[in-house]
């Protein structure tokens, strides 16, 4: 009975305040372990003359108690004000970390889009092609080289069916569907049956371009691509043109942008020669057309095919090919356009 009264005076006492009042106040009278609780597992044993006054006694404290707990509790939390609360509304948020787009995407981006500002469409094809549209409609002699097992993944053999080592088929796709004028660019992936060293992949990615009107010259194929290597590099970019050998263009070329790491002067990425041969282009043989259905005496044109994972080497200034393919994140994450 003692302890009752005293636990009694300790309730009256006892003032809720704040918030961490409640946590003590359940720990001292409604924890299974506290006094008043103990007290009530005793009410049994207590001689039973006495066990109902002294039942109800403890039953009646402990109501109180757990009446000015719930009845403080409620008031605590309406009054509490936000400040308090343990949820910060006003702190910003997380942001979300979004993936970056690869070199090679962005790199492709650029290059169309520069084409695409002087009036090339871009146009794209299958990765599995047949032997008419890499080979023989581009010209290629029946015993070429390129044909050979060393070169192409073939699918199927006799009659072929292969990866397309080139994105040339576009060419021929496109001319086999329409007429001039065409101004199209073939952006795709390629494959050959390389061994994979740091300047060469099985695997990567050219984009064709093809321009067919009455009239196209050599000097039209030289002058746009000088335009192509200024907006890409920058507008010092000088470019020089080697004569070179394509089955399907005649004449043929291979193309040089001035060096855009030692700016010609000469370093380790152009061997000392001030210059990087970037793209290979020529005028469509006269063959390729009329295999293609269109009228080699009225029209004439010119076409190109260039190295992206190339391009992308140069302007990220990159010495390692495999860097496109292994998809590091750290390496990716440098791409991030500015402002994400
Ligand atoms: N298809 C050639 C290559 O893969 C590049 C090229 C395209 C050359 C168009 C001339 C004209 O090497």
């Amino acid at each position: 009975m003692s302890n009752i009264e005293k636990i009694s005076a300790e309730l009256e006492n006892f003032k809720i305040n704040a918030a961490e009042d409640l946590e003590r106040f359940r720990a001292q009278f409604l924890n299974k372990k506290s006094e008043l609780q103990t007290l009530l597992g005793e009410i049994k044993n207590v001689p039973a003359e006495e066990r109902k006054t002294f039942g109800q006694k403890v039953n009646l404290l402990k109501q109180k108690a757990q009446a000015y707990f719930d009845e403080q509790r409620q008031r605590l939390e309406e009054t509490a004000p936000v400040q308090q609360s343990e949820i910060d509304v006003t702190r910003p948020a997380t942001a979300q970390t979004l993936g970056s787009r690869h070199p090679i995407s962005l790199m492709m981006d650029e290059v169309c889009g520069i084409f695409e500002k002087i009036g090339f469409t871009t146009v794209d094809g299958p990765d599995i092609e047949d032997d008419w549209h890499i080979f023989t409609a581009l010209n290629f002699p029946e015993e070429h080289p390129a044909r050979d097992m060393q070169d192409t993944f073939f699918i199927e053999q006799k009659p072929d069916i292969a990866l397309r080592t080139h994105t040339s088929t576009l060419q021929v796709r496109t001319m086999e569907k329409r007429q001039p004028p065409i101004r199209v660019i073939c952006p795709g992936r390629v494959f050959r049956n390389e061994v994979i060293t740091s300047r060469a992949h099985c695997i990567f990615h050219q984009m064709e371009g093809l321009y067919i009107d009455e009239n196209v010259s050599f000097a039209d194929m030289k002058q746009t691509l000088l335009y192509f290597a200024k907006q890409l590099f920058g507008e010092e970019t000088r470019i020089r043109l080697r004569p070179s050998f394509f089955p399907f263009t005649e004449p043929s070329a291979e193309m040089d942008v001035s060096c855009n790491i030692c700016g010609g002067e000469g370093c380790a990425l152009c061997k000392h020669t001030g210059w990087v041969e970037i793209l290979g282009c020529g005028m469509v043989d006269p063959n390729v057309l009329e295999n293609c259905g269109i009228d080699s005496k009225k029209y004439s044109g010119f076409a190109f095919g260039l190295g992206i994972e190339r391009m992308a080497m140069l302007k990220y200034k990159t010495n390692d090919i495999r860097l496109y393919f292994e998809n590091d994140a750290r390496f990716l994450q440098q791409f991030t356009p500015a402002g994400r």
